[in-house]
């Protein structure tokens, strides 16, 4: 099989470290460690930055098949230069970014600028796949009382959304990168949604779990679907008064997830697939995702990481 050439443009983000093979970096990153580390492990570095004219990134982008773009959440809308360029450089496919979870209706609620995005790809007829995974594992588990898990909890707030009860997708980190690569070598995602999840587990199952394998008593903050969407209101009426006030702005975000996995279930197979998503376990099978159960071991005897640890 001839070799595809990959051009990542976020390879020094969480997502992109995960998959990288030729990566976009913008010159002022260049220093950065996690840019060593890239090319440590043989990946090719092409400066850009997708601030700069549509033309340099074209020639980035040249004698590459396939470009997936791995940007942070503010950056959504510097993805329609890359797409623009994408096509004029003759990129086979475009996996725009993405990754987020909920098989797409979280986006469409938290990060609507991405459905311009989208929008805007199938306009230049550009061959894409949307990949869209599940909660990372690695966001999923609450506080233990101890505080031993403590280095690798991102929400100490161990909010449970409503009863607890809605099953919900969750992904490790560390394995989007492997799904990656299976969804852009396969011709049955050109031009399709892929909703790639490791395990589906309700809150309450993930708590009990913790539990079970930690021997403690974990506190439960049960917060009641309506005081989440006052909070929602809340919030939504500052953002309001104050449309730049990134800390509103990113508690929105949160909500809007929370509302989304935690009380309309759209974090979930079977509603990625009412949408038209295709499913990474009925596509892939034979792929054997990391268990949830060994992840938490790992958080349990220290040797996890924190995702945001750098
Ligand atoms: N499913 C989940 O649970 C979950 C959790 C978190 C995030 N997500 C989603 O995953 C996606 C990626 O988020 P992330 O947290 O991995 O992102 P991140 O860590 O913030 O990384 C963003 C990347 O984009 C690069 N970048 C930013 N602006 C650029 C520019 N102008 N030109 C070139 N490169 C630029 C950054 O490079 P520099 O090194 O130059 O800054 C960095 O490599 C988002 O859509 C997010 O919503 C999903």
């Amino acid at each position: 099989m001839a070799k595809i050439r990959v051009l990542i443009v976020g390879g020094t983000g969480h997502t992109g470290s995960s998959v990288a093979v030729v990566a976009l970096i913008r010159p002022a990153s260049i220093e950065k460690p996690a840019v060593r580390a890239l090319q440590e492990q043989g990946v090719e570095i092409r400066e850009g930055d997708l601030e700069e004219s549509e033309e340099d990134l074209v020639k980035a982008l040249a004698e590459i098949d396939v470009v997936i773009s791995c940007v942070g959440a503010p950056q959504q809308q510097c993805q329609i230069p890359l797409a623009n360029a994408a096509k004029k450089a003759g990129v086979k496919r475009f996996v725009p970014c993405g990754f987020y979870n909920g098989g797409s209706s979280s986006r469409r609620h938290v990060a609507a600028g991405s459905e311009v995005v989208y929008n805007h790809i199938k306009r230049l007829w550009l061959p894409y796949t949307f990949i869209d995974v599940g909660w990372w594992y690695q966001l999923a588990f609450p506080r233990l009382p101890s505080g031993r898990i403590d280095y690798a909890v991102l929400n100490a707030t161990n909010e449970i959304i409503g009863g607890g009860t809605v099953p919900s997708a969750i992904t490790d980190l560390r394995n989007i990168g492997r799904y990656v690569a299976k969804i852009i070598a396969d011709e049955r995602t050109l031009n399709r949604m892929v909703f790639a999840y490791d395990t589906l587990m309700t809150q309450n199952q993930i708590y009990d779990l913790l539990e079970e394998l930690s021997k403690e008593k974990i506190d439960r903050n049960y917060v009641p679907d309506e005081a989440l969407y006052a909070r929602g209101a809340v919030v939504r009426q500052s953002i309001q008064e104050n449309p730049n006030d990134r800390h509103q702005l990113h508690l929105l975000y949160l909500v809007e997830y929370q509302l989304s996995w935690g009380v309309r279930g759209d974090n979930n197979p079977e509603y990625a697939k009412y949408l038209g998503y295709l499913l990474s376990k009925e596509l892939y099978p034979d792929f054997e995702p990391t268990s949830f159960r060994d992840y938490l071991e790992s958080v349990i005897n220290g040797s996890a990481k924190h995702p945001y640890a750098s």
